[in-house]
């Protein structure tokens, strides 16, 4: 079994072409800054299957996770990279805090950032409110989730675990199905995979697959029985009813009726098809729990992936020094 010594020296230092101070999203990344992420994450997520073996690699670091949004998946694995990579964490929960008493959202990230954070994990409702604290703060900061923006780390991990089981990217067909208008994954998924060479398709009720998106190079599709025979991958989008002022659908039962994937979708799909899901999921509306859970499905492996990611992301922010 590898030693911490091994890992640390696979790892090596945090290379040149890695410069930035913040991830903000995949918009602004190159491939190549993609690739160097899923490379080092590929290293982490070995030593997870060995154990999870602790690796001082952020001794003396502080990450803070400022989340304004509920999260299960993001903010716990955010932690867990911290803390596997040795680095304290700290928590902040918006509905305690002095927010209620009038203070702003900089004040308040300036605040604990004094406390001696170097890294701010921000997830807001807000699009945009991570770029304002890397403007206004001295520390790293990554978005966890701003809005429908972008979620560059959700990205990444789905990026990886095409990558995982794929091998590759490049000329895979990649279909993002669902809630795409409201997707800030969705938005994270498109840059990255474009800029590793996968065709995407976004698919879904044309209430929430507007034209428009053919400008970012993807093609845009209403019919997922029409998309099934010739996919590689299904990104299956939960129906964001929290963002939406009006339903964009007349019944949840006519989306699942044409959307839903279930086993007889999957019999018509391609044999090998990989179904992942960024969760939360709503079992019998994106995907049917026997789909969900069964052999095709890597939606767990995602979960893991997003630790291995995290703490890739953690190391190339805070590992310079
Ligand atoms: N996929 C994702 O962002 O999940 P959480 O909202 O639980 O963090």
């Amino acid at each position: 079994m590898a030693t911490e010594t091994d890992i640390l020296q696979e790892l090596g230092s945090v290379p040149s072409l890695w410069t930035r101070r913040h991830l903000l999203g995949l918009e602004e990344l190159t491939a190549e800054e993609i690739t160097l992420i899923l490379d080092k994450a590929a290293i982490f997520r070995r030593v997870l299957d060995r154990g999870g073996r602790k690796i001082a690699a952020l001794t003396g670091k502080t990450c803070c996770n400022l989340f304004f949004e509920n999260s299960t998946r993001t903010k716990t694995s955010f932690s867990l990279a911290a803390r596997r990579l040795g680095a304290d964490t700290l928590d902040f929960t918006a509905s305690s805090s002095s927010l209620s008493k009038g203070e702003t959202f900089i004040d308040t990230a300036k605040n604990i950032e004094a406390m001696g954070v170097d890294v701010m994990i921000v997830r807001h409702q807000t699009p945009g409110s991570p770029h304002l604290l890397s403007q206004n703060l001295k520390c790293s900061v990554i978005n966890a989730g701003d809005g429908a923006h972008e979620h560059p780390t959700q990205g990444l991990l789905d990026i990886m675990t095409i990558r995982q089981h794929r091998g590759s990217l490049k000329g895979l067909t990649v279909a993002l199905v669902g809630d795409i208008l409201f997707s800030r994954t969705a938005r994270s998924n498109i840059w990255g995979l474009k800029k590793l060479g996968a065709h995407v398709i976004v698919c879904g009720p044309s209430t929430l697959v507007s034209r428009r998106w053919a400008e970012l190079g993807v093609e845009c599709c209403y019919s997922l029985d029409d998309i099934l025979p010739r996919v590689d991958v299904l990104n299956l989008l939960r129906i964001q009813f929290e963002r939406q002022a009006t339903r964009p659908f007349p019944s949840v039962r006519e989306y699942a009726h044409l959307y839903t994937m279930d086993s007889e979708r999957l019999a018509r799909a391609k044999p090998d098809v990989l179904i992942l899901a960024p969760g939360p999921i709503n079992r019998g509306v994106e995907v049917t729990p026997d789909v969900a859970d069964g052999p095709q499905s890597a939606i767990l492996d995602q979960v893991t992936n997003g630790v291995a990611v995290r703490m890739a992301v953690l190391w190339l922010m805070a590992g310079r020094t």
